[in-house]
């Protein structure tokens, strides 16, 4: 995925992207496929640029690996909502 926005749309740019990733691992799933949500690979951006020979103003934002799971039982956790949701009162 990337990003070839400029200032003063960044962030909301971002979060477009961010929620495009979410409703394509969503899209893999049903398609009973794999999914996984890559970021770390922003550590080595300039490298990606360079072997996808991309232009300088597109902006590496993430990867997403899709494919076949080889195991379909592995259980994640996960923080509960309350730890990061302000419910208003
Ligand atoms: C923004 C973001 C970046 C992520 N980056 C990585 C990553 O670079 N490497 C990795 O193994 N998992 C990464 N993950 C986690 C996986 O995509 C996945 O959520 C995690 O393996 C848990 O799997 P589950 O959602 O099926 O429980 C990232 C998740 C998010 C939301």
């Amino acid at each position: 995925m990337f990003s070839g926005s400029c200032c003063n749309h960044y962030v909301k740019d971002c979060q477009a992207i961010g929620a495009c990733i979410q409703n394509m691992l969503l899209t893999i799933h049903e398609l009973d496929l794999g999914g996984v949500w890559l970021g770390e690979i922003l550590k080595n951006k300039e490298a990606v640029r360079e072997l996808l020979s991309l232009p300088k103003e597109l902006e590496l934002m993430a990867i997403v690996a899709i494919g076949h799971p080889r195991d379909r039982n592995q259980k994640s956790s996960r923080k509960a909502l309350d730890e990061f949701i302000v419910f208003e009162k």
